[in-house]
């Protein structure tokens, strides 16, 4: 019989088994599948696991802190956090292409990771946070049946040097049951339930070149925008939801001055598989809203607009 409590037992038990005394690795994204991870082998082996934290910069507001007090904090589990930011942006300057960013920023991961890894000793042991999906994903990959539009850094790609097992105690689990294990295992149902956000972060929602200054601006109307869907209720009615900095200068009028500024687009969908999907028709109001906060409240945007384009032709993120 399938239910979240025999999952847990049993992935404990098989966990248990595998890694017997070792230590195992784990590279924590805060996303659900590295979360609900890391939550489980801390169940299974409390101090065996370290988990490494890469902070790209490139994360929403407080998004590190926030990984950081409820996995180190709250929960007790080691976890490393390696301050990247100026390293990922630096490897940033003057790269516009969208896959060329893709690389440079799962590449940097890696060589964090990588070193972050070589400063602990007798790691035996690689956990990864794969679930089903991406295992049927990789195998079409490989046999190239998969259409791979983007190259997602969060499967495979590790270097072929790392000396590691793998654990990977999602790799038979769906979405679902992997949010059902999370609850279980007691974490927040907001962190369970949160929208997808991809290994590339704000860097891929920075049209062309990522600067701190685009980040910056970015994080804050993004926030805005997740706390008023929040507030009206209407974040779980919708898949993603995210905003987009634009690096172009549109008008504005501020008393009797024009003024030159950024513009911020706000993107919404519904969808069930992320393959195809349906801008949300968020309530005018709601909308009215978001956007007179993010003009007041943010200083550098005149403008917001509001994505209706629906996948296909359009994909959900704008790069
Ligand atoms: P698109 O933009 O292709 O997005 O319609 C479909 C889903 O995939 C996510 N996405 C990514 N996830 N690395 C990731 O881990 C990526 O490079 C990447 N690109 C898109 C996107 O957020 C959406 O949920």
């Amino acid at each position: 019989l399938w239910t979240s409590s025999n999952i847990v037992d049993d992935a404990i038990a098989r966990i248990r088994e595998q890694v017997g005394s070792n230590k195992v690795l784990l590279g924590l994204s805060g996303g659900v599948d590295s979360s609900v991870v890391a939550a489980l082998l801390h169940k299974a082996i409390g101090d065996q696991l370290t988990c490494v934290f890469v902070d790209n910069g490139l994360l929403r507001l407080h998004e590190g802190d926030q990984v950081m007090a409820m996995f180190a904090e709250n929960m007790g589990i080691k976890v490393i956090r390696a301050n990247a930011e100026q390293l990922f942006l630096s490897k940033l300057v003057g790269v516009a292409d969208p896959e060329q960013k893709r690389k440079i920023i799962g590449n940097t991961f890696i060589e964090i990771f990588d070193q972050e890894a070589t400063k602990l000793t007798n790691v035996k042991f690689l956990a990864q946070g794969t679930i089903y999906p991406d295992v049927i994903e990789s195998a079409g990959a490989k046999t190239g049946k998969a259409h791979v539009i983007k190259s997602h850094h969060n499967v495979g790609g590790l270097p072929e040097d790392m000396q590691f097992e793998l654990v990977e105690p999602l790799r038979e689990l769906f979405k679902d049951e992997v949010r059902q294990l999370g609850l279980e295992l007691g974490l927040p149902y907001d962190m369970v339930y949160r929208h997808p956000f991809p290994g590339p972060g704000l860097g891929v929602r920075i049209l062309g070149e990522v600067k701190k200054e685009y980040a910056d601006t970015l994080r804050k109307a993004d926030a805005i925008f997740i706390e008023e869907l929040h507030r009206a209720d209407l974040y779980h009615k919708v898949s993603q939801a995210f905003a987009v900095f634009l690096p172009v200068k549109s008008v504005g009028v501020v008393g009797d001055g024009r003024r030159y500024e950024y513009v911020i687009a706000l993107r919404a969908v519904e969808t069930i598989d992320f393959m195809t999907a349906r801008w949300a028709h968020l309530p005018y109001e709601f909308l009215e809203r978001v956007s007179n906060r993010i003009i007041n409240e943010i200083s550098g945007i005149s403008r917001v607009t509001y994505d209706i384009s629906s996948k296909p032709p359009a994909t959900i993120e704008w790069e």
